[in-house]
């Protein structure tokens, strides 16, 4: 019998718990399971009651749609209409991987996974893991971030535990999740290809392989209908209040040290969450190393009881967009350095 946790259940990646894990799913219940980019938190897709449930558990806002998990391109057709070429080419190169496309939604998909819309969110994970649930399960996932809503997503299946115990039927636990942050949102629906959310795919990439332009939504200040309605929350937020410092690096670092000065004299407990890759969390100098102890430190960061996160931008490229993005939600406020006149 596997380990209770006040009646969530801790299964291991072997086939019999995940043969466990595909029963709940198709009694209608709740699994927590790992994916390359964060741990989602699953229910059959094609059962409304089930997927309410996940609202539910989550305190997740009704108008805030989910995205579909498939086990392979060749369920796409189930949930999804007027599959185009272009679409085809994204999931021939990109599949499985941290890329979920907006399409025309199938009726077979209840209206409750896409709060309404028209469309449905969908990608394949690059989890053998989560592979094998979705096809024990016999059918596709309907999964978020299997967090409590407006915490940071869990990279780890103790950060699952730490919000959803009790909530869920079951969390499967395996190594932290290696990307970090969530899926790149891509809106295929439109005649431009829109990036709802940026993560682990770079929009880069996505114009190399199709060829044409692909829009950043909210990017040049620019007003965009709210296509992705997860983008009016403020999501990824740390308890502590997490100020993001920009502006000319050399100009940071005497107001990361004013600030922290000022705000011990206060009594606050201050953290710094080193953007620049080479001191605390000593990830390297690689951003996309960053990415993936993010969460992770916002998290240790509200159980140490800091008050105070201090965060520096990052160069928004590549996987760096995502970074920011996420950066920027969590943040309290930004302080805008000045060249060679640091003021806060
Ligand atoms: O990496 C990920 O994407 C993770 C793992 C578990 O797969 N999932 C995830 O799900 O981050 P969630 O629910 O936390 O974020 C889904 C995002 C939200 O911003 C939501 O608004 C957007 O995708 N979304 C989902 N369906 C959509 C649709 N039909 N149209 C526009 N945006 C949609
Ligand atoms: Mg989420």
């Amino acid at each position: 019998m596997p380990p209770l946790t006040k009646g969530t259940l801790l299964l291991m990646e072997d086939q019999p718990s995940l043969e466990k894990a595909a029963q709940i799913i198709n009694k209608g219940g709740l699994v927590a399971f790992p994916t390359e980019t964060v741990y989602g938190l699953g229910a059959a897709a094609t059962d409304e009651d089930a997927v309410a449930g996940i609202y539910k558990a989550k305190g997740r806002p009704a108008d805030n749609p989910l995205i579909v998990h498939l086990s392979g391109p060749g369920q796409l057709e189930n949930v999804a209409r007027d599959i185009t070429k272009k679409v085809y080419k994204l999931t021939d190169r990109f599949w499985p991987g941290p890329l979920s496309l907006v399409l025309p939604r199938s009726e077979k998909i209840p209206d409750l996974v896409s709060a309404g819309l028209p469309s449905v969110a969908v990608r394949m994970p690059d989890h053998r893991t989560a592979l094998d649930f979705i096809r024990l399960s016999g059918v596709p996932i309907a999964a978020p971030s299997a967090n409590r809503s407006g915490r940071p997503s869990p990279t780890t299946y103790r950060h699952v535990l730490e919000d959803l115990t009790g909530r869920i039927d079951a969390v499967i636990k395996s190594s932290p999740c290696k990307v970090g942050l969530e899926s790149t949102v891509l809106d295929m629906t439109g005649e431009v290809p829109v990036i709802l959310r940026p993560g682990g795919v770079s929009r880069e990439e996505l114009e190399e392989v199709m060829g044409c332009t692909v829009d950043v939504a909210g990017a040049r200040g620019q007003f965009v209908r709210p296509l992705s309605p997860g983008m009016k929350y403020r999501h990824y937020s740390p308890r502590a209040k997490l100020f993001l410092i920009t502006g000319p690096s050399a100009s940071r670092f005497p107001v990361i040290k004013a600030l922290t000065k000022h705000y011990r004299n206060l009594g606050f407990t201050v953290g710094y969450l080193n953007t620049s890759l080479k001191g605390s969390l000593n990830q390297g100098t690689d951003p996309a190393c960053f990415a993936a102890a993010l969460y992770k430190s916002l998290r240790r960061m509200d159980r140490q009881g800091v008050d105070i996160i201090l965060a520096e931008e990052i160069d928004a490229a590549g996987i760096g967009l995502a970074v920011m993005n996420r950066l920027k939600k969590a943040a309290a406020r930004t302080l805008r350095v000045q060249p060679g006149k640091p003021k806060a």
